[in-house]
């Protein structure tokens, strides 16, 4: 850590990372570490300014996290939120009302006094509260600085140390201002400077890679998307020819993409690249085979069963390495601790490192999607795959409708290359989360010429979104709309309509399986 930052305490919260994109948004450099680090370690790190994240926890509970109260003394600016926020009116001296009922989602919070943390902020504004307990009883020297309709102090001051805390969420969208009481915080209180940019990340990146990995060897499954691919140019740089990666054909990929990656990873940025064709194994795995999640779960079997085999050959590799992202390590996690539920199975090797006795090396762990675009960018790789739609595992066989065929994955892919070449000439392809065809081996009658004909129906399918959890339909223009048809059915034998699709998620998902 550079002694410009700022350090985050994870208390166990969904959004720490969040808060650490914030911190990064505005060019500062942030930590996060866990609650147990010492007061000893933290003048080490000698950061500007501390935020104690939120947790699930409740302050009073057995084996509740805090954090040694020493730091308080340290003269380090701090800033709790929620849990963080009553931890610290817990350990300065006051009381934590332990209560059952949560005051949840948008919530009005109205400024009771002037504090620097609400530097130029409206008198009432909306926040995004998530909690039960509340801070009761101030510390002494502490002032109350806001309240809502249920929360007599929704944010506490002590200037002269320069302690604040927040019951409500600033990191997250929903907080109206949220944004500008972190600022407040990181330059007006802190005195952080603007010095942290992605290629301060991407050198410290390395040099950590290059440390943990030592003189080991690494294999990466590159598929050739946003997140593995920048995983692998990263590594690279890191440690060379002593990554390998395996990059799988399972037939069930769009048109080109294998030499595609052959021509950037191999030949190009020269990468240790081993291309497997499994297009056989896969289609006879799936063959017949109708049920979606039967078709998932066959595809990530054979892709393990795969990737195993083609591993074997390199016998010093100790690392398997993962193009995770922060949003995926929560995915599985509703917000707010809630149930979450399984729609449809992710593709993924989650099961490979153990099965193969590998360590887990995830470079991409704490960022976001479009911060990785960046990072991608900054190690000098092609829009062309930095700014790359997400393309699901499972690949063409969640969109073949029914039982997959190699005849019905040959037409998909001539119409969805028309779908993405008319998106991208007419400045669609950038505007959209994702645009692509679906196939539906479902036959209706046509005329071609003085011919009828009895063919098959492809889908557009183009949805706008952030985070890809919900999505609208996305308004394309008729006579684009209209071009995509009319090319898709004069130069694809095998399709002779073409529909478009106006459902949102929710109720309908993304992909069509
Ligand atoms: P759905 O269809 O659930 O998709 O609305 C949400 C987002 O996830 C992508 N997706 C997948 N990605 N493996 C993946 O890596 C999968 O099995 C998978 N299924 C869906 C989808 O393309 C969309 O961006």
């Amino acid at each position: 850590m550079n002694n410009e930052g700022i350090l985050i305490i994870d208390f166990g919260s969904q959004y720490v990372q969040l808060i650490a994109r914030r911190v990064r948004e505005n060019k500062v450099h942030s930590t996060v570490v866990p609650p147990d680090i010492t007061v000893e370690e933290i003048k080490r790190m000698a950061p500007k300014g501390i935020i104690f994240s939120g947790g699930p926890s409740s302050v009073y509970d057995k084996g509740a996290p805090a954090f040694d109260p020493g730091i308080l003394k340290t003269g380090i600016p701090v800033l709790g939120i929620c849990y963080g926020m009553q931890l610290l009116g817990k350990l300065a001296g006051g009381r934590i009302r332990k209560s059952g009922k949560r005051e949840y989602g948008r919530t009005i919070v109205r400024l009771k006094r002037t504090d620097p943390l609400f530097k130029g902020m409206p008198a009432r504004g909306v926040t995004w509260m998530s909690h039960c307990d509340k801070v009761e009883r101030l510390p002494k020297g502490f002032k109350s600085v806001a309240e809502s309709h249920d929360t007599r102090n929704a944010a506490f001051s002590e200037p002269v140390r320069g302690i604040f805390g927040v019951q409500f969420h600033p990191e997250v969208v929903h907080t109206e201002n949220g944004k500008r009481i972190l600022k407040n915080f990181i330059f007006d209180i802190c005195g952080c400077k603007r010095t942290w940019n992605m290629k301060s990340f991407i050198d410290n990146k390395v040099e950590d890679l290059r440390k943990h990995i030592s003189g080991g060897e690494v294999i990466l499954g590159l598929s050739g998307g946003v997140d593995s691919s920048v995983s692998a140019v990263l590594l690279h740089r890191a440690i060379g020819r002593r990554l390998h990666c395996i990059f799988v054909d399972n037939g069930l990929l769009r048109k080109n993409e294998r030499e595609r990656v052959r021509q950037l990873f191999k030949k190009n940025i020269k990468l240790d690249l081993t291309i497997i064709d499994a297009e056989k194994e896969f289609l006879k795995a799936l063959k017949g085979v109708e049920d979606p999640e039967r078709k998932r779960k066959i595809i990530g079997a054979t892709f393990i069963k795969v990737f195993e085999k083609s591993a074997k050959r390199f016998k010093n590799v100790r690392f398997l390495a993962q193009g995770t992202l922060y949003p995926d390590v929560i995915e599985s996690r509703s917000f707010f601790g809630g149930p979450s539920k399984t729609i449809k199975s992710h593709h993924n090797v989650g099961g490979l490192p153990r099965k193969m006795g590998l360590k887990l090396v995830e470079p991409l762990k704490e960022l976001f999607k479009d911060e990785v675009r960046e990072v991608g960018k900054q190690l000098g790789m092609p829009d062309e795959v930095t700014q790359r739609q997400p393309f699901p595992g499972p690949g063409l066989a969640v969109r073949v409708l029914g039982a997959v065929k190699k005849e019905y994955l040959d037409i998909l892919r001539e119409v969805d290359w028309i779908i993405i070449d008319l998106a991208k000439k007419h400045g669609i392809y950038d505007k959209t989360w994702q645009i692509f065809g679906v196939l539906l081996p479902v036959k209706s009658v046509g005329v071609m010429g003085d011919l009828r004909t009895y063919e098959n129906t492809a889908v557009i399918r183009a949805v706008t979104s952030v985070d890809g959890m919900t999505a609208d339909w996305a308004k394309i223009p008729y006579d684009i709309l209209g071009e995509m048809s009319n090319t898709i059915i004069n130069r694809v034998e095998g399709v002779n309509r073409v529909v478009f699709d106006i459902s949102s998620k929710p109720p309908s998902t993304i992909e069509w399986e």
